[in-house]
């Protein structure tokens, strides 16, 4: 491909990746803009491939099949629920590539720069893409044992972590300098190595000190870290889609961070600097949440369900392990056609994906405007007669409002304990992800159906009346 039409399809790959972006923003483009983005990146590898850079194909071939089978296989195998995971694994590779492609590009033995100041200027730009880099890998690979649970989801808080980070990154800028002022590959890479070692321990260090409630935060940052990393490589290798569109993931990863945070009412720097999500327990949260939890069977849920006039369904990551989004689609179905007001209450982090819920209930097909969210609905729990918390816990814990030492506290949550009844559909009394007792349980309201959320909800369509 002459360079005249690498950059034309450059262009028109990069429109094509703000067109997915405006499209993924709202349910009902959403497919269009998932296929102007997987368009443009096939017009953009296409072109990278046959572009004037690439001089053999020998390793080419063979690596991009080698990926892309990877790649097919593992999305076609992933369930909805480990997705957050599979996520969080790209994001290392991107932040893995940044690294490797970084310390290849100080080792070329083939460049050549017009000036002094143009070998700085890209000295400068390996050292920031390997700094950035290695963070967004070794972050990315503890959010993965994470969100898996491999890891403790718990803060891990050393002490003095903030100096510890503090000297890490000022280290860091020492190396840089002299980095800067060495005057060959053998004063230079050892310099690059040992700063590309902190880095990775800072990834870590800052990842495993922010706990579990927070994690979503920290998803959508290492997202935006692995646009940063991908526009650092974009400037090393000279490859401006690789700057657009790291700089498109770099700023929508970051702007989603803002969204989150300002979700779970936390300070973005709080997050970022660790440490939050397990606050100390209160005497409350010790002594455990009292009283007793009463239970109810599916029959005596669909009469509820039934004799109601308003329902409101609270969707959480229960019902993505439990694949009820069917059946709940098909009793919302049935009571509509009863003329019962059934709508859906979504909180931001419901599940563990930002719009888990979202993509679950339009896959079920449940209608885009009867799907809310918190701030559209939660005024209208009062005047509601039954609530499904289907595999919901963490968004609807009222300590979040109640218990200021509790680990969630400040958290706005969905305030389904003000509808005159409440249906909590989960397997046993164990916690959320946060690892939060939930004092809704035993609300003199709460009812508890107890068992697999599918199984309950087959239970219930089958007893509803037709
Ligand atoms: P959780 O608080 O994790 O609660 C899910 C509940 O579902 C559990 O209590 C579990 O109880 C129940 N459950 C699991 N499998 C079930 C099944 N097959 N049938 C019925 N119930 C089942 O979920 P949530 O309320 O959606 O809150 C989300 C949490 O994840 C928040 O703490 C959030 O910060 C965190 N998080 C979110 C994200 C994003 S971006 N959304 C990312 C990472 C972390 P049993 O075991 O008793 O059944």
């Amino acid at each position: 491909m002459n360079p005249g039409l690498t950059t034309v399809s450059y262009i028109g790959a990069a429109i094509l990746f703000i067109l997915s972006l405006s499209g993924l923003s709202r349910q009902d483009t959403a497919r269009r803009g998932n296929l102007y983005g997987t368009i443009g990146m096939a017009l953009a590898v296409l072109a990278t491939v046959t572009g004037a850079g690439v001089s053999s194909y020998g390793l080419l071939v063979p690596a991009v099949l080698v990926g892309s089978v990877l790649g097919w296989t593992l999305a076609v195998r992933v369930e909805m629920t480990g997705m957050p995971e599979l996520v969080a694994v790209l994001h290392s590779f991107v932040g893995l590539a940044a690294t490797l492609v970084g310390i290849a590009s100080y080792l070329d033995p083939n460049a050549h720069f017009a000036s002094p100041a143009e070998r700085s200027i890209h000295e400068v730009e390996i050292f920031l893409g390997v700094f950035i880099g290695a963070v967004t890998f070794t972050g990315s690979l503890i959010a993965f044992g994470k969100l898996r649970g491999s890891i403790s989801g718990k803060s891990v808080l050393l002490p003095a972590r903030h100096l510890l980070n503090l000297a890490a990154l000022l280290v860091c800028v020492v190396l840089g300098g002299l980095f800067l002022g060495s005057d060959n590959m053998a004063q230079g890479l050892p310099l690059l190595l040992a700063m590309t070692a902190i880095a990775a321990a800072i990834g870590i260090h800052l990842v495993l000190a922010i706990g579990g409630a927070d994690m979503p935060v920290v998803v959508s940052m290492l997202n935006s870290y692995s646009g940063w990393a991908a526009a650092a490589t974009g400037f090393m290798l000279s490859n401006d889609l690789l700057i657009v569109t790291g700089a498109l993931v770099g700023s929508s990863g970051a702007i989603l961070s803002y969204i989150m945070c300002r979700a779970m009412n936390r300070k973005f720097i709080a997050v970022i600097l660790g440490g939050f999500g397990n606050a100390p327990a209160s005497s409350a949260a010790a002594a455990g949440p009292q009283g007793e939890a009463v239970a109810i069977t599916a029959d005596e849920t669909a009469q509820a369900l039934a004799d109601a006039r308003e329902v409101i369904i609270v969707p959480g990551y229960g019902m993505a392990v439990a694949q009820a989004q069917g059946v709940i689609s098909e009793i919302t179905k049935r009571l509509r056609a009863k003329g019962v007001k059934v709508r859906f209450a979504i909180h931001p982090v419901a599940g563990r994906l930002p719009g888990h819920m979202n993509v679950l209930l339009a896959e079920a097909k449940v209608p885009y405007d009867i799907v809310l969210e918190m701030d559209e609905i939660n005024e209208d729990f009062p005047d509601t007669d039954v609530v499904l918390v289907v595999g919901a816990n963490d968004i609807v814990n009222p300590s979040a409002q109640d218990d200021p030492g509790s680990p969630i506290a400040g958290m706005p949550v969905l305030e389904v304990w003000k509808a005159r009844t409440v249906v909590v559909f989960k397997r046993s009394m164990a916690t959320g992800y946060a690892g939060v007792d939930n004092p809704l349980f035993f609300k003199e309201n709460s009812r508890m159906l107890f068992g697999d959320a599918k199984k309950s909800v087959d239970a219930i369509l089958a007893h509803l009346p037709g």
